[in-house]
Parts: structure tokens; sequence; C-alpha cells
């Protein structure tokens, strides 16, 4: 009953497309392979993150795992270099918003348009999924970051305070509106 009932509130919620198919493609000379993250990727992605986050792994095996799981409307992408993880990114897609809620890339391949590529995929993934907007957060201090959600169009929004709970930095949440104001979606609160 429960579920009829939601289905009839938020019917778009099935519309959502989260199949991908993998591929090969070149970035500035990197021969890279782009494919959907399994939980036999968590190593890897634990790795990654201390290589970028000074030894820190923000994201813990369990919450990596539990993102997996999510399989009907979150996205997450790994991206290989022979077998090398270079780079990853996750997104969760609704019809009102998509939110990406990680994206990395390895100190050696850094600023070489890998990162871009990869926020250029999920915000057109966000388009053919028929969202409003695409949102993250970033730390405020992370200036590099920022440049980078900015050249793409994404737009300072709010400030969340003591966002991260390891070092008590601020986030910013950054907002990109695929949708012109006048035809964005209402949100019903029932
Ligand atoms: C943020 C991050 C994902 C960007 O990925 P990337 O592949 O290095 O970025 P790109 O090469 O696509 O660069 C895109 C833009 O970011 C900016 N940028 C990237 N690296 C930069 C650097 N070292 N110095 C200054 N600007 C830089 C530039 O504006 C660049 O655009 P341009 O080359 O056209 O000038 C990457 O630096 C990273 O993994 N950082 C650590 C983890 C992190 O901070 N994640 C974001 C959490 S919100």
């Amino acid at each position: 009953m429960l579920k009829k009932f939601n289905q009839f509130f938020h019917p778009q919620v099935n519309q959502i497309d989260m199949s991908f198919t993998p591929f090969m493609v070149n970035i500035n000379g990197n021969i890279l392979q782009v494919m959907q993250a399994t939980d036999d990727n968590i190593p890897d992605l634990l790795v990654l993150e201390e290589q970028v986050y000074s030894g820190h792994t923000p994201w813990s095996k369990f919450s990596f795992a539990s993102e997996l799981k999510k399989r009907r409307n979150s996205l997450y992408l790994v991206v290989y270099n022979a077998s090398t993880l270079v780079a990853f990114v996750g997104a969760r897609f609704s019809p009102e918003e998509t939110h990406i809620t990680n994206i990395a890339v390895a100190p050696s391949f850094q600023n070489q348009h890998i990162g871009r590529y990869l926020m250029q995929m999920m915000i057109e993934r966000a388009r053919e999924n028929d969202s409003d907007c695409v949102s993250l957060e970033v730390r405020t201090d992370n200036e590099i970051a920022q440049r980078l959600y900015q050249s793409l169009g994404f737009k300072g929004n709010f400030i969340r305070k003591n966002y991260y709970q390891d070092t008590h930095t601020d986030a910013m949440n950054m907002v990109l509106w695929l949708k012109p104001h006048q035809i964005r979606r209402k949100k019903f609160t029932f």
C-alpha cells in the first residue's frame, strides 16, 4: 500500500536510468577505462582517498559499500589506467536534483582534465534524467575544486558550518541549474 502511494506521488523515480556501459577513452594521452564501481574496487578506492586526502579516508569501507548498494538511483564510476585506479566519481539522481557525492583524481593524474570529464559526464547524465539541477558540497578552502565547479557553471549556494566531522571545516553547497527558473519543478510536502 505504502509503495503504491509513493509511486503515485513520485512516479518519476522509476524513470531514472542508471544503466552504464563501460568504455575506453583517451584523455590527455592517458588510455582510461571507465566502468561502474563494484565492491571489488573498494580497496583501490580507499588507497586513492588516502593519496588525495593526505592519509585520511573520509569515506570508509562501509560508506563506500553502502553507497554502492544504492543502484536504483545512484551511479559510481571508477577510472582505471591499466590496473591503476586513477579517479572516481559518484552521484545520486532524482528528477528534482542530482547530487555529486564524491569525486577524486589521483595526484599524478590531476590537472589533466580527468575531473572535468567526469563532472561533464555526470551533468550530462543528470540532463538525460531530467534533473532540475546538479548540486554538491565542497570544502570552503578547496579552491582547486571550486575553480573546476565554477568553470562548469556551478554557483555558491550556502555554507554548511562544520560539515566535515574530521576537520570541522565548513562546506559550500554549490548548484548548477539545468532548467530555467520558471519551469523548475515544485517540491510538494505532504
Ligand atoms: C578537484 C579534482 C577532482 C579536480 O580534478 P582534476 O582532474 O585534477 O581537474 P581538471 O584537470 O579537470 O581541472 C579542471 C579545472 O580545475 C582547476 N584545476 C585543476 N587542477 C588545478 C591545479 N593544480 N591548480 C589550479 N587549478 C587547478 C582548473 O581551473 C582546471 O581547469 P583548466 O585546466 O581549464 O584551467 C582533483 O584536484 C582532486 O581529486 N582533488 C582532491 C580531492 C578533492 O578535492 N575532491 C573534490 C571534493 S569536493
